[in-house]
C-alpha cells in the first residue's frame, strides 16, 4: 500500500537513505552532505554542448501550466513560472514547456503556441527569464535556453479542456480501451500527407524559436505525445510505421528538416527511452490493464515484448546513437506517460487524481530512471545527456544528483515538480550547501491533479503564489469530491 512505504522526510540521514536503497536492492549512489560550489560540488562543473560552455550542471525541466491564453500567448502565470526557471540558478533550461507547432496540437486550450502569430509572446517568455536570470544570478553568457516543440497526439484537447480530440500514429488496444476511442475509427489516424504539413510546421516553429534568440529547440519524443507514440507504431503500414526504421522516420525527418533549414540552431530531444503497459485509474494500489492477450506486446518503446511490466533498451540505445549521429546536441532521458502510468514517470507517494497508489516504492521508480539514463549516457558518447525523475528524492537530491554526476553516470540533472516547489534549489545549494525544508517538494501531486480538473498547474501547497489563488480552495473541494 502506497502509504506503507517509508517516507522519504522519515529517513534522518544519508546513511538511512543508503541503508533504504540496500534494502530495496538498489544501486544509487549517496553523498554524505551537499557540496557547495566553493567545496568542490560537482554540480558547480561547467558543461560544453556542442561548444557552448554552460555555467554547472543543474537542468530545468519543460514544464507546461495549462495557463497560456487561448491565443497561446503567455498570461502572468507563465510569465512568473519561466521568471522562476530564470532565477533558479539552474544554468540549462530544456524547453521551459511543451509549446504546440499547430493549434490542433495542443493538449489543453492553455497551451502554448509555437506559432507565427505568437512570435512577441515567445520573445516575452525569453525576455522574462533571462532579465531575471540576470537580476538574481548573474551573467547570462554561460546559460543556455531552448523552447521544446511538441504536438499532443493522443492526448489533444485543443479546444475544451474536458474534450480529447486525438490524433494518433495508430490504434493501440489498451490506451483506445482506456481513453475512449473506436478502435474502427479511421478519420483519427494521421495520413502521410498529414505529416507532411505537420513537418512543415516543426521547421516553422522552429525558426520562429532561432528569431525570437532561443538556442536550441527540442524535438519532444517523449510522454505518450505524437512523435513518441510514432516510435511504437509497428502496426502502422507506410514509410512512417512498421520497423524500427520506419518508426523512427518521423522524428528523423523532422530533426533533419530542421538542421537543414536552420544550421545554426541547435536541436536536441527528450525522449521517453522505455515504456511498459497502461495502469488502470483507480483509488487502490496501481494494476495494470490487462496485456496478457497481446503477448507478444507490440505497442511499447523500450518495452520487453514478453514481458511488457519490463523494460528492454535495446531501440532506445540504438536511436540515441542515429540522433547523435544526425547531429542532435544533447538527449533528455525521460520515460513513460503521465496519462496511463505515471508511477513511472513521476514517481511520487501521493497520487494524482487520474492515477493509482505507487505499486512500488517510488526509490524503485527513480533508480529505474538513474540506471536507465546511464545505460544511454554509454551510447551517446560525448553527446550530453541530462537525467529526469529527481524529485522524489527530496531532501537528498542534491546528495544523489552531485554523486551520479562524479561517477558520470549523467552530464546535468534536471529538475521537474522540485521547481515548482522550490525554485531556488539550485543557487541555494551550490551557495550555502543548505535547503529551505518547507519547500521541498514532498510529490503531493497537485501540481498535476489541478490540470486533470481544468484548473491551472502549480504547486498550490508550498508555493505562496499559487497558495492565495482562488484555485486552491477549487482543488481541495474537488480532491475532497474525489475521495
Ligand atoms: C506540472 C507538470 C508539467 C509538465 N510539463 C511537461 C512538459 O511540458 N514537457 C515535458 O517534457 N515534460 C513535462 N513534465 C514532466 C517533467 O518535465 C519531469 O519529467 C517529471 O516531472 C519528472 O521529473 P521530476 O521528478 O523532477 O518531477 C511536466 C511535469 C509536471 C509535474
Ligand atoms: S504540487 Fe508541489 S509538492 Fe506537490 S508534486 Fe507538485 S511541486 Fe511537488
Amino acid at each position: 500500500m502506497s502509504n506503507s512505504y517509508r517516507k522519504l522526510s522519515q529517513l534522518k540521514t544519508a546513511v538511512a537513505l543508503r541503508d533504504r536503497l540496500t534494502q530495496l536492492g538498489l544501486d544509487l549512489p549517496v553523498d554524505d552532505e551537499i557540496l557547495t560550489a566553493k567545496g568542490g560540488s560537482p554540480m558547480a562543473a561547467p558543461l560544453t554542448v556542442v561548444g557552448v560552455a554552460i555555467g554547472n550542471r543543474w537542468c530545468i525541466h519543460p514544464m507546461e501550466g495549462w495557463d497560456a491564453n487561448e491565443d497561446g500567448s503567455p498570461s502572468a502565470h507563465t510569465l512568473r513560472r519561466w521568471r522562476n526557471f530564470g532565477l533558479s540558478g539552474a544554468k540549462w533550461i530544456w524547453g521551459g514547456e511543451a509549446a504546440a507547432v499547430q493549434p490542433d496540437g495542443r493538449a489543453n486550450p492553455n497551451q502554448t503556441l509555437a506559432v507565427p502569430a505568437n512570435r512577441a509572446g515567445l520573445a516575452s517568455l525569453l525576455e522574462e527569464l533571462l532579465a531575471a536570470h540576470r537580476e538574481h544570478v548573474g551573467t547570462t553568457d554561460d546559460l543556455l535556453v531552448g523552447l521544446q516543440l511538441t504536438h499532443s497526439g493522443r492526448f489533444c484537447r485543443p479546444n475544451d479542456k474536458s474534450k480529447l480530440e486525438p490524433r494518433i500514429a495508430y490504434h493501440h488496444p489498451l490506451l483506445d480501451a482506456k481513453f475512449g476511442i473506436d478502435p474502427d475509427d479511421a478519420s483519427v489516424v494521421w495520413s502521410d500527407d498529414d505529416l507532411e504539413r505537420l513537418i512543415d510546421n516543426y521547421v516553422i516553429a522552429a525558426g520562429l524559436a532561432h528569431d525570437v534568440g532561443f538556442r536550441f529547440v527540442d524535438i519532444k519524443s517523449c510522454h505518450g505525445y505524437l512523435l513518441h507514440e510514432f516510435l511504437s507504431a509497428r502496426p502502422r503500414p507506410g514509410r512512417f510505421g512498421g520497423d524500427y526504421q520506419g518508426r523512427t522516420q518521423l522524428l528523423k525527418t523532422i530533426i533533419g528538416r530542421v538542421r537543414d533549414t536552420l544550421p545554426d540552431l541547435m536541436i536536441v530531444c527528450r525522449l521517453s527511452v522505455f515504456d511498459i503497459v497502461p495502469f488502470e485509474t483507480n483509488r487502490e494500489v496501481g494494476e495494470p490493464m490487462r496485456f496478457q492477450d497481446q503477448l507478444p506486446y507490440q505497442w511499447g518503446f523500450g518495452t520487453d515484448v514478453q514481458d511488457p511490466l519490463s523494460t528492454d533498451l535495446a531501440e532506445p540505445l540504438q536511436l540515441i546513437r542515429d540522433l547523435c549521429q544526425l547531429g542532435v546536441a544533447a538527449v533528455n532521458v525521460s520515460c513513460g506517460s503521465p496519462y496511463y502510468n505515471p508511477h513511472i514517470q513521476r514517481p511520487a507517494i501521493f497520487p494524482p487524481s487520474d492515477g493509482y497508489l505507487p505499486p512500488e516504492d517510488p526509490l524503485v521508480g527513480v533508480a529505474r530512471q538513474i540506471s536507465a539514463a546511464r545505460q544511454c549516457k554509454q551510447a551517446a558518447g560525448d553527446v550530453p545527456l541530462v537525467g529526469s525523475g529527481y524529485s522524489y528524492l527530496q531532501e537528498y537530491l542534491p546528495h544523489v544528483a552531485q554523486a551520479v554526476v562524479r561517477a558520470g553516470w549523467i552530464d546535468s540533472v534536471g529538475l521537474g515538480r522540485m521547481v515548482l516547489a522550490y525554485p531556488r534549489l539550485p543557487a541555494d545549494t551550490l551557495e550555502t550547501g543548505q535547503m529551505v525544508r518547507n519547500r521541498i517538494c514532498r510529490t503531493l501531486s497537485d501540481c498535476t491533479t489541478g490540470p486533470r480538473f481544468g484548473l491551472i498547474s502549480g504547486c498550490f501547497p508550498l508555493d505562496p503564489y499559487y497558495k492565495q489563488l482562488s484555485e486552491t480552495q477549487q482543488l481541495k473541494d474537488l480532491k475532497h469530491d474525489l475521495r
